[in-house]
């Protein structure tokens, strides 16, 4: 099991799975493994980084040390989310995740083919079509609105050779489903869909070799990929795109403690559009599966996102977002107390530990079981979430769309 802890509680026998380093431009350098001297402690503490990963499978756990307060903690931000929720209320969605399936399936396989045009022709240095974009996000906006779920699970399957595409139309939906959850307007919301799909739109214009180079960039070729976003700019600049989009490619990479680019704007300077960009963005990539690292499960990633919320995210929205999306969103894959394996079919927004679950094997005894629809909330303890798994590191390949 992976977890995240805080560098002053690692101990000689833990195994380090991510120190989360590599992208401090200047240490690039990733280091995992199992810690076997005390001097390897001082010197990952003395990088400046404050949590670390560990491996609880490959070397020592902290479960007996005091550190559960300072781990993530589920319980509060669920508190929290239920007070908000019955503030606010939710609505349920208004077609089953069933239903819409195809239909998203449509949209999504749509959008990605929309997406591979326009990037060509932004390569080639000829103009878009706006409306075409904005036809698109209109379709992909309506279908979130009926069971946001569906382009959810979508965005989970992923094919290496196409990030930049997907991850484009992943921040155009996570946008979307935020700003829903947000109690936006459709109209902003299929802008921000429009912005999401674009933010990235100047990393065409850089060059391959940077671009899809598996592994650390040295300096001068980090110092182009963060012209992606002057890059994007000035092409929005020439054709006829709301302020929206631009201004979400411009904020995207802006941080809350001013360390952003491509202008170091600082706190409330970045725009609330460029503030939601951010966490949809970092969360989408975070949970990819790259030449150069492996993508975390949607739970470890929204640790990620609150550790993150310290300096460089909006922290109120980082917590709108995990409410939005909940713990579990659909398409995670969870192990349950009873040696069970499930795929999240239906978060719970209220009580987001205990989503719908199905579950199709079993990891004790390694068979599938036959598929069983499980709603945690109503089931007896033994049915109960231990920890969410991520698909590269079970030894069966499940394809989560082929149980949804
Ligand atoms: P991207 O891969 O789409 O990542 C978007 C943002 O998500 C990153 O912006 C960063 O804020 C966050 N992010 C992604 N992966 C990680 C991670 O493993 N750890 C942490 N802490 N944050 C992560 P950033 O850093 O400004 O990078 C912008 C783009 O530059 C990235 O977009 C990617 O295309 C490229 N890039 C950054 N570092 C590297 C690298 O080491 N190698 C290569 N080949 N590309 C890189
Ligand atoms: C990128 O496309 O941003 C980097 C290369 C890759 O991970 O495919
Ligand atoms: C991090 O804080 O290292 C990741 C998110 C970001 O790029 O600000
Ligand atoms: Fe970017």
């Amino acid at each position: 099991m992976l977890k995240v802890i805080p560098v002053d509680q690692i101990q000689v026998g833990m195994f380090i799975s991510e120190q989360n380093a590599e992208w401090i431009p200047e240490q690039n350098r990733t280091k995992s493994g199992l810690i076997l001297r005390a001097e390897t402690i001082g010197k990952i503490r003395q990088r400046g980084i404050d949590f670390v990963t560990i491996d609880t499978d490959r070397g020592i756990d902290v479960s007996d040390l005091p550190s559960q307060s300072s781990a993530f903690n589920r319980d509060e931000i669920g508190q929290r989310n239920f007070r908000q929720q019955e503030q606010s209320g939710v609505a349920s969605p208004s077609v089953s995740l069933e239903d819409e399936r195809t239909r998203a399936e449509r949209i999504h396989s749509q959008a990605l083919g929309l997406l591979d045009d326009v990037m060509d022709r932004v390569r080639e240095g000829a103009h878009i079509d706006v409306a075409e974009v904005e036809s698109v996000a209109e379709g992909l906006v309506d279908s979130v609105f009926r069971n946001e779920n569906a382009l959810a699970c979508l965005s989970r399957i992923r094919n290496k050779d196409a990030y930049l595409m997907e991850h484009s139309l992943n921040v155009g939906v996570l946008l979307s489903i935020l700003a829903k959850s947000m109690g936006f307007d459709v109209g902003t919301i299929r802008k921000l869909a429009v912005g999401g799909m674009l933010h990235d739109i100047g990393k065409v214009q850089v060059p391959d070799e940077v671009l899809h180079k598996p592994g650390k960039l040295e300096a001068e070729e980090w110092e182009e990929m963060k012209r992606h976003v002057t890059y994007g700019e000035a092409y929005l600049q020439q054709i006829a795109v709301d302020s929206t989009v631009r201004n979400i490619c411009a904020h995207h990479h802006e941080r809350l403690d001013s360390s952003g680019y491509p202008r170091g704007l600082g706190g409330d300077a970045i725009s609330l559009y460029g503030r939601m960009s951010a966490v949809c963005d970092v969360y989408d990539a975070i949970t990819a599966d790259r030449c150069y690292h492996q993508g975390m499960a949607p739970t470890v990633a929204m640790k990620r996102l609150v550790e993150w919320s310290d300096d460089h995210l909006d922290r109120k929205l980082v917590y709108q977002f995990i409410r939005a999306m909940s713990i579990y969103p659909v398409g995670t894959l969870v192990q349950l107390k009873n040696d069970h394996l499930g795929i999240v079919v239906e978060p719970n927004k209220v009580q987001q530990a205990k989503p719908r679950v199905r579950v199709i094997y079993d990891l004790k005894y390694r068979n599938y079981l036959p598929v069983e629809d499980v709603d945690l909330a109503s089931a007896d303890d033994n049915y109960s979430i231990v920890r969410a798994l991520e698909p590269s590191r079970l030894d069966i390949n499940v394809k989560i769309m082929d149980f949804i």
